[in-house]
């Protein structure tokens, strides 16, 4: 009998030789390659951890980090291409962010844009941002950001939308008082549906605007890459702002 080999192939594991050649021949492997996942896990390992052990150092972050304990710790969910990001780590130097995303294109962008400006506080994370208190503890984070979540404009979606009741309950417990969410979309439905899920949450005050840049909270806004384009459409953006 024919004995079958095997080969190792960076994110498909082990394949059979035969397989790999018809993956070869139908140049599947060529559409599969996602160099951003060997980026992220080599070039940039010293800033980001992937999501198999990102949990293991729940409780423990600021240790890991290398931070004292009061330091604060901010957290951004779905950072995108990294703008915010990048520009919360050079004004706020006395902060640190961690970044979690679920892409490992956005992953890498974020921490090298961030990298590039010469950041020492900040980290990204892989992770699927819906399981937030697998990754942090009771009162571990400081400030949330939530910066144009993808909006799952179908009904039958709406149960993928990050802003849930349940949702919210476990940012509140991981966030330390006496600090905030800053939400902001480019979907009314998205907005009006978050906003009734706000009034609803634990979190003792909101502020809202349904422009936010005609109104008095743009202050020191900084416009995000989906924030641009929807500006460039002359959209408005949807603003709130959530205290512990
Ligand atoms: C529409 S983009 C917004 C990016 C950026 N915040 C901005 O304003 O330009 C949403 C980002 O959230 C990420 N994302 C979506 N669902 C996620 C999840 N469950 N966990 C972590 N990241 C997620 C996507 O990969 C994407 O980069």
């Amino acid at each position: 009998m024919e004995a079958f080999s095997t080969v190792f192939i960076p994110n498909k594991g082990v394949v059979l030789a035969g397989s790999l050649f018809r993956l070869a021949r139908t140049s599947e492997l060529k559409l599969d390659f996602n160099p951003f996942v060997d980026q992220f896990k080599n070039e940039f390992s010293k800033n980001s951890l992937d999501q198999e052990e990102a949990p293991l150092h729940k409780e423990k972050w600021r240790e890991f980090l290398k931070l004292t304990k009061s330091h604060p710790l901010d957290l951004e969910i779905g950072t995108g291409a990294g703008h915010h990001f990048a520009h919360h780590s050079q004004t706020q130097p006395n902060r640190f962010i961690l970044g979690l995303e679920a892409k490992y294109k956005p992953l890498v962008q974020s921490i090298r844009r961030a990298l590039d400006a010469g950041a020492q506080n900040a980290f990204m994370v892989r992770y699927n941002a819906y399981h937030i208190e697998e990754l942090f503890s009771e009162e571990e984070i400081d400030n949330v950001y939530i910066h144009h979540p993808d909006p799952w404009p179908k009904k039958k979606h709406f149960k993928h939308r990050l802003i849930q009741d349940g949702y919210l309950d476990r940012l509140w417990i991981i966030q330390k008082s006496d600090t905030f969410i800053e939400f902001k979309t480019d979907s009314r439905d998205y907005f009006d549906w978050s906003l009734e899920r706000f009034n609803n949450s634990k979190y003792k005050k909101i502020e809202h605007t349904f422009d936010l840049h005609n109104s008095e909270y743009i202050g020191d806004n900084f416009v995000t890459q989906f924030e641009q384009i929807f500006l460039n459409k002359n959209q408005p953006i949807y603003w709130a702002k959530l205290y512990k």
